[in-house]
């Protein structure tokens, strides 16, 4: 694969686990590192194989602290667009793999690593973990899909709070107003996002994956059209091998061994 800017492990439980890998500047995105997330989400991330992504920051201090300022002072408004629509189809890809993805949330999480985080499915922060949208101190806003994603996670009131002021919050504030799903000791951050991908892991890959799909595009639709598709998803859980085998093995007081379709 060779990327330099990210490091990619596949774990024999079936998680894979994703680190942007740019410490020196708090693992911000700069060009060469929103590139190398995008080539490896796009061409070699191995969703066939993968039950559960783990996405974390390398070294001790960040998950990722947003977008490249340095670089983002000097582009022309062209060059910005283009860096802005890169990332926006980067993160849509991400909230688009089939398995659940865990942002493992290991320290500053601000701007567009705050908008990398709520592309994910869960979010587990360590207690050093610290989150915002400082965007307005720059003069922009959350424009990575942070000003669309937040406000559908979380109240719509708290969101515009913690976009205008530009403030950090803490991970228990963060837990409080329902922007992570947990919080636990800092040298525990990857050991807790591991038992829960392991745990998503041992259920049955494609009904986990359908109930994703269920919930990303039915949370975009009216209820009767919601319903209509949580239909059709589940019946294409019912036809799977994984069904029988699951219904099965519960019936034979035996754990499940599934096979991912
Ligand atoms: N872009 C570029 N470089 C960054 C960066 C960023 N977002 N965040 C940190 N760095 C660099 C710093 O410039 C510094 O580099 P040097 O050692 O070469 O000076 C290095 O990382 C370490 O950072 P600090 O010395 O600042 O570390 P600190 O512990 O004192 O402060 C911090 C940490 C509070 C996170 C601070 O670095 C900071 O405020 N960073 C900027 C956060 C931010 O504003 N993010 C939003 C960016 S805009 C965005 O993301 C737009 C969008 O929606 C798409």
């Amino acid at each position: 694969m060779g990327y330099e800017y990210i490091d990619y492990q596949k774990e024999p439980s079936g998680v894979g686990v994703l680190t942007i890998n740019r410490p020196k500047a708090l693992n911000a995105l700069n060009w060469d590192t929103l590139r190398d997330l995008g080539n490896f989400i796009e061409k070699d991330f191995p969703k066939e194989e993968i039950k559960a992504l783990i996405i974390t920051g390398s070294g001790e201090k960040a998950f990722v602290a947003g977008a490249d300022i340095a670089q983002m002072s000097e582009m022309s408004s062209a060059e910005f667009k283009e860096y802005t629509d890169y990332a926006h189809n980067v993160y849509s890809l991400i909230e688009n793999i089939p398995c659940p993805s865990i942002a493992a949330i290991n320290g500053y999480a601000l701007g567009g690593g705050c908008e990398l985080a709520l592309a994910c499915d869960i979010r587990i922060a360590s207690e050093k973990a610290k989150m915002g949208f400082p965007e307005v101190k720059l003069g922009i806003f959350p424009g990575w899909g942070g000003s669309q994603r937040i406000t559908r996670i979380m109240g719509v009131g708290k969101a515009k709070e913690l976009i205008f002021t530009g403030e950090m919050i803490s991970a228990e504030e963060a837990l409080r107003i329902g922007l992570v799903e947990r919080v636990v000791p800092h040298e525990e951050i990857m050991s807790e996002a591991r038992k829960l991908a392991e745990s998503i892991a041992k259920r049955a890959p494609f009904a986990v994956s359908m109930s994703k799909k269920a919930i990303n595009s039915g949370s975009e639709m009216d209820l009767q059209k919601a319903l209509l598709l949580e239909k059709k998803l589940i019946s294409l859980c019912f036809d799977s091998d994984d069904r029988v085998e699951g219904m099965k093995a519960f019936l034979e007081k035996r754990e499940p061994d599934f096979k991912g379709k």
